[in-house]
């Protein structure tokens, strides 16, 4: 009789099991909702998208900030606001979802695609050295996984190649860096509020900045160009609009309704964050302890983690087994379809990342072949995706610590029957993520 699941025999997670569902609201965010719609005041620039703009940005340490639609077009105005454009290169990792990239080729750039630290899936900063030349702009590190690159180095690098730093955030709400919030590092940050996302509105998307410069051109880009008003006086901005002529942009806002939800959100997300982290460290001393798997690296910097997706790697030689059998035997376990995944598909092969097939991106041959995905060599994040990174999805660390127990001994599980799961045929790879990005 096998031991496994997958194959048979009686999951570890009992049956009744109710694993945490995300997202989650209270009765207080579904009164806000209803207060907006007896009101007449739905779309932008609402009373409550500006307590949330300036609560959220005091929350990460920033000194300004906007509420846009999503975290895709939040990249691209990231780009927009700093002048970057046709024929620049920005530093992207291999490793993220294909809108970080799409961003840079949406504003005519080139995405040069990095190598990922094996330990981390963040950037590998010798290699962002490596790739810099005379044509990069910026380098757009996204906090991924649950881990966060050496920041430091990375700003050091930005200053001494004269480089704009922006943050992808959308993974990681309410991640502290030597106690400073992550998207206040750069000079434009950018925020996904994605139903999945840590903090979440169904959809939206938020961009930070250092300086009422990039402010103004953010407002100006998200709102179809028009120039900062004088009201709403945010951030202590009383003064009328500095900027008189308006911008080429296009209509990049959310609506009255999201930001109530997101203030909703707002107020539980420290504590949210704290739970989830203090879980994540419990779970990473369990599995430390299982010979063939490995913790993903925390580095001393961060004084508080926060986590999208919790992520560890197999060592898939000495397991004889890659991380999509190993994903399914969990499922299996845990009783939940697509609980555990791999990571993102490398940007250099990945099935949503197609740059080629826009005529809008056909300016040039040279252009063409700069953007060709297949040109650069990721062998770090191909490992990650096709044998080693497991992945867990954003609820299994919101729940107990009793169940963080359960987790662990899953993958022990796993590991002490590794001979039934090598023999387990999985099916095709899926081509894209069942859930909501
Ligand atoms: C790393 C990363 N960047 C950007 C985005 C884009 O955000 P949105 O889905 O809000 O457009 C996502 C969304 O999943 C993401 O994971």
């Amino acid at each position: 009789m096998p031991k496994l699941a997958i194959l048979g025999g009686k999951p570890l997670a009992a049956k009744s099991k109710k694993w945490a569902k995300w997202p989650v609201s209270e009765e207080s965010d579904a009164q806000l909702v209803a207060k907006i719609t007896r009101s007449n005041r739905w779309s932008f620039d609402g009373p409550v998208e500006w307590d949330f703009a300036q609560k959220f940005t005091a929350y990460q340490g920033a000194k300004f900030g906007a509420c846009c639609a999503n975290g895709t077009v939040g990249i691209q105005m990231a780009l927009e606001a700093l002048g970057i454009g046709a024929y620049d290169e920005v530093i992207v990792p291999g490793m993220t979802w294909q809108a970080t990239a799409a961003a840079c080729v949406d504003v005519n750039a080139i995405p040069v695609l990095v190598d990922v630290e094996a330990d981390t899936y963040n950037l590998d900063l010798d290699k962002v050295e490596a790739a810099i030349t005379s044509k990069t702009k910026a380098i757009i590190v996204v906090h991924l996984y649950g881990c966060v690159t050496d920041l430091d180095r990375l700003q050091r690098i930005c200053k001494k190649n004269n480089l704009f730093l922006i943050e992808d955030c959308a993974h990681q709400h309410g991640t502290f860096w030597k106690g400073r919030g992550v998207g206040s590092f750069g000079e434009v940050s950018s925020w996904s509020f994605q139903e999945s996302k840590v903090l979440s509105s169904g959809e939206g998307g938020f961009n930070m900045c250092k300086t009422k410069e990039l402010f103004y051109k953010l407002y100006s880009l998200r709102n179809c160009g028009r120039p900062y008003p004088a009201e709403p006086a945010v951030f202590g901005l009383k003064k009328a609009a500095p900027m008189e002529t308006a911008l080429q942009s296009g209509n990049y806002r959310l609506t009255e309704w999201q930001a109530a939800l997101l203030l909703g959100g707002l107020s539980r997300l420290d504590k949210q964050v704290k739970d989830r982290d203090a879980n994540a460290i419990y779970l990473n001393s369990l599995l430390a302890q299982i010979p063939g798997i490995q913790v993903m690296r925390r580095r001393p910097q961060v004084t508080q983690q926060s986590y999208f997706n919790f992520t560890f790697r197999i060592d898939a030689k000495e397991l004889g087994v890659d991380n999509t059998q190993f994903c399914q035997a969990l499922d299996a376990e845990a009783g939940v379809a697509e609980l555990f995944e791999p990571p993102y598909e490398p940007l250099n092969g990945c099935g949503l990342y197609k740059p080629l097939t826009k005529t809008r991106h056909n300016l040039s041959a040279a252009y063409k072949k700069a953007i060709t995905p297949k040109r650069f060599s990721l062998p770090v994040c191909e490992d990650a995706n096709k044998y080693t990174g497991v992945c867990a999805h954003p609820q299994l660390l919101m729940n107990s610590k009793a169940d963080m127990e359960v987790v662990a001994a899953m993958v022990k599980k796993i590991v002490d029957n590794i001979d039934e799961l090598r023999a387990v045929k999985t099916g095709a790879r899926k081509q894209f993520k069942a859930l909501p990005v």
